[in-house]
């Protein structure tokens, strides 16, 4: 079979993303499928052949691999012709399988899935909608309350209503009571998430949230303990043993997710049975409730003072590095990394 992985993306999880694509190119099985490695770059061009290995060790796309052009590039055809040497999005089809190793938007969002959708070639994981719902953490959240998943209290507004009314916003989100996180509601790896203690903190939180997104949302900080549970299928998914993450610093930020060392995986979590089962049966709620498909790693928190099980969020394209907690926790559940790669590609042609 013909697998095309495209990686990187514009996002600000470009990174995060050649570093799981590396991964998963790495660990398909070469007998059983030709890869056709695909970068998106940071600025959105779409090159095919190039491997992301070369690109983490600083290499140009440009130099190395061929560019394919996009419908909505001016050189695709149409009023411009098509620029010399360059591949139609088309072209790629004779692909039989695509698996988006994209982070964050541009990616994980339900854009790229929509152009697979109309290229009519088959990919990994959620379709359309469940990437865009699982994206927004705002519109997460409402299809979550709406099936009666237990979640953190929170409000949102805009980036528009910071603007004209600030001290409206500031004492809207009081409401909540300290500490408060706020974060942009579309973003991934904690970018633009800080926690806050009081109205000046609050203050430049949510300046700081606002210079990334237009939807702002803010919820209780709780003292909490975080669980997340790998879920893989389709129609009947199943659920992983949950993973503990113990961050080092004072949550879990971007330097405790990627800096080696910032934060320790205990697989599987050290819980009362009745904890694991009560977050695995959670976890494929929020999977059906967001209508996914293939694979998605349900974050949750397990509040310190009451024991109570939150739904923190949901990832339709998880870190997929073999250190990651998608793939080590189907490691712990009997899937090697391998065999799960063969099991996503089949879930995707299903
Ligand atoms: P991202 O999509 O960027 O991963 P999250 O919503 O998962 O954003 O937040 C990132 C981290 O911030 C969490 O893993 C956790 O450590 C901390 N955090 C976020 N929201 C809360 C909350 N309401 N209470 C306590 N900790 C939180
Ligand atoms: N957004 C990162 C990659 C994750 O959730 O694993
Ligand atoms: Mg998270």
């Amino acid at each position: 079979k013909r697998v095309a992985v495209i990686f990187g993306g514009r996002s600000g999880e470009h990174r995060v993303s050649l570093n799981s694509a590396a991964s998963v190119i790495g660990a398909l099985d070469k007998e059983r499928y030709e890869v056709i490695p695909v970068v998106i770059t940071p600025e959105g061009k779409w090159f095919a052949g190039v491997e992301p290995a070369h690109l983490l060790a600083g290499e140009d796309p440009e130099q190395l691999g061929q560019r394919v052009a996009l419908p909505a590039d001016p050189t695709y055809g149409g009023l411009a012709p098509v620029e010399e040497g360059c591949l139609k999005v088309e072209q790629l089809r004779p692909v039989d399988v695509v698996i988006p190793v994209l982070h964050g938007t541009f990616g994980e969002d339900g854009t790229v899935q929509g152009l697979l959708e109309l290229a009519n070639i088959p990919y990994v994981g959620a379709g359309v909608m469940a990437s865009a719902a699982g994206m927004d953490k705002i519109m997460m959240k409402t299809v979550f309350a709406r099936h009666g998943l237990p979640q953190v209290r929170y409000c949102h507004f805009l980036r528009r209503d910071w603007e004209r009314e600030p001290e409206a916003v500031l004492d809207r989100v009081e409401q909540l009571g300290y500490p408060v996180f706020v974060k942009p509601a579309n973003l991934g790896s904690s970018v633009g998430i800080s926690r806050a203690k009081n109205r000046d903190e609050l203050r430049r939180a949510v300046e700081l949230a606002a210079s990334y997104d237009r939807k702002i949302i803010a919820e209780e900080a709780l003292d909490v303990r975080e669980v997340e549970v790998s879920v893989l299928g389709n129609d009947d998914p199943m659920a992983s043993l949950p993973g503990e993450i113990v961050p080092l610093n004072e949550f879990y930020d971007y330097e405790a997710k990627y800096v080696e060392g910032k934060s320790r995986l205990v697989i599987p979590a050290r819980l009362p049975a009745e904890t694991m089962l009560e977050l695995q049966r959670l976890a494929i709620r929020a999977f059906k409730a967001l209508d996914c498909a293939g694979l998605a790693r349900v974050d949750f928190f397990l509040r310190r003072d009451n024991g109570a099980v939150l739904v923190n969020e949901i990832n339709t394209i998880p870190g997929f590095t073999r250190t990651s907690m998608y793939p080590k926790l189907w490691e712990a559940t009997g899937i090697p990394y391998q065999d799960l790669l063969d099991r996503l590609i089949e879930l995707a042609l299903e």
